[in-house]
């Protein structure tokens, strides 16, 4: 491609993306395709000739944008809402041109430095403990993967050299809830640690893991000749976004000495603003932190940051160094001891990018705007004659429901399903739902930068509206 090309395709991108988000009204936030639709209109095989970028770009148009799920749509209040910060967008388009693989510090110093300079940065703003260390990762999941990896480590097993098949080890146990993010379970497969072994500590009636049970679990395990592995605490779980009590938590893993990881994928960000940074407390006894700056920080897909009290942990976990990644730089950090993978994206740069951008400040205003608008949304569903409510809702997600006066729990979990499937059905909005206590919820997540009350308001109208139709119906 020539210097003409690539200019005239960055041009064509940028005035895409400018148009993209000036109108999000021309999109369906979920498309209507049906499975196998997309891949049915693109080739069987890649082309033997190339075709210009204007042709590849014209496809992107016809198929990829119909058949996308839009997740910057301002509607869009499914999962966990997120959106790219436009400085973001340009950091990945910077961060494409360089394609550093920033696996040793002379892979990259700027990707490796920047790095350890936007962990201090975070660090510092979520007022974590001064010498706790922070690295980033694709996802929480694999953050969570690699903070259990060295809760392993710290055993003193020697699983790393010895593995743990074929010799006398007792069964490791990790606890957590029934409100717990599936991924740990998923770690605890791929650790050798067995599903069965994933302990789901019971819950208080505001979805909280109750410490003195969590106690009880241990003492009974170690009674039983188990060794507990770790416990993993959330802030901010994924069905209600309820907050485990890491203080009371970490006074039991503390006294008998079990890794806590605290899992704060998507409420961590909210500690970024003073008034909600009790949901943090506690995590200075944990030895894991994550959260996901690609969840609730306006940095696009994908970037993750586990904290650590001890960092030399995980090296321990998963250094090992082939002579041909040898370096003579001694005292440089080189991130390819910190994880499974060698080659690494330089994330670093759109998060430095968004924080410059924004500010602090800047972060927490829009944080704040969601949260009162999910507040505001809750208080029109309390206000609405057969509305209810589901789960205290402290930050920006509200599970609801309607449950018509006369109706049983399995009508109310069928006419919800209908409901939610008749507004997604519009193209308008985009919400998901949950179980809670074993009743269907709805779930309404704010989260994107350019979400605003009419957005809101105009989701209410259209629930409102079918299960009128929905109640008729049924
Ligand atoms: C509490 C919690 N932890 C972990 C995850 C997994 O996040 P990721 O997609 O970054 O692996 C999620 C995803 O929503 C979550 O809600």
């Amino acid at each position: 491609m020539d210097d003409d090309a690539l200019r005239e395709g960055l041009d064509r991108a940028a005035a895409w993306i400018r148009e993209y988000f000036a109108h999000p009204e021309a999109y369906r936030v979920m498309p209507a395709v049906a499975p196998g639709q997309i891949a049915a209109a693109l080739p069987d095989s890649a082309p033997e000739e190339g075709v210009s970028l204007d042709a590849i770009f014209a496809d992107f148009e016809r198929i990829v944008v119909p058949g996308t799920t839009h997740w910057n749509h301002p509607r869009f209040f499914a999962y966990f809402a997120t959106s790219s910060a436009p400085a973001a967008i340009v950091a990945e388009a910077l961060a494409a041109t360089l394609d550093v693989k920033a696996m040793l510090w002379r892979t990259s110093p700027a990707a490796t430095e920047l790095e350890e300079v936007m962990m201090r940065w975070l660090g510092r703003l979520l007022d974590l403990q001064p010498h706790w260390t922070g690295v980033i990762y694709d996802t929480a999941s694999i953050a969570g993967f690699t903070a259990l990896a060295a809760a392993r480590e710290a055993l003193g097993l020697q699983i790393r050299e010895r593995g743990m098949s074929g010799r006398d080890l007792p069964a490791l146990r990790i606890y957590i809830t029934s409100e717990t993010h599936s991924h740990v379970e998923k770690a605890a497969i791929a650790l050798g640690v067995g599903q069965e072994n994933v302990v789901r500590v019971p819950c208080d009636d505001a979805y909280r893991m109750r410490p003195d049970l969590l106690r009880a679990a241990i003492e009974a395990d170690e009674g039983a000749g188990m060794r507990p592995l770790a416990v993993v605490a959330t802030v901010g779980t994924t069905s209600t976004t309820s907050v485990d009590p890491v203080a009371e938590i970490a006074e039991v893993t503390r006294e008998k000495r079990v890794w806590l990881h605290v899992d704060a994928a998507y409420a961590g960000s909210a500690a970024l603003i003073p008034e909600f940074r009790w949901m943090l407390d506690g995590t200075e006894l944990a030895d894991s932190l994550v959260l996901n700056p690609h969840k609730w920080m306006f940095v696009p897909m994908d970037l993750s940051v586990l904290f650590l009290k001890d960092e030399s942990i995980v090296r321990r976990a998963f250094s090992l160094v082939p002579e041909y990644l040898t370096t003579p730089e001694s005292g440089a950090v080189n991130y390819m001891d910190y994880g499974l993978q060698l080659g690494r994206r330089f994330r670093a740069l759109k998060l430095w990018f968004v924080l410059r951008h924004f500010g602090a400040e800047g972060i927490r205003e829009h944080l704040r705007r969601h949260i009162a608008l999910a507040q505001e949304f809750a208080s029109w569903v309390e206000a609405e004659l057969g509305w209810e409510v589901l789960a205290p809702y402290p930050l920006s997600v509200v599970c609801f429901r309607y449950g018509p006066p006369g109706s049983s729990e399995a009508q109310r979990d069928a006419l919800n399903a209908e409901i939610l499937r008749a507004v997604n059905a519009t193209g308008e909005v985009f919400l998901s739902h949950t179980k809670i206590d074993g009743r269907y919820a709805i779930r309404l997540a704010i989260g994107n930068l350019r979400t605003q009350k009419s957005d809101v308001q105009h989701a209410w109208r259209l629930l409102r509206q079918e299960a009128l139709r929905a109640g008729k119906v049924q």
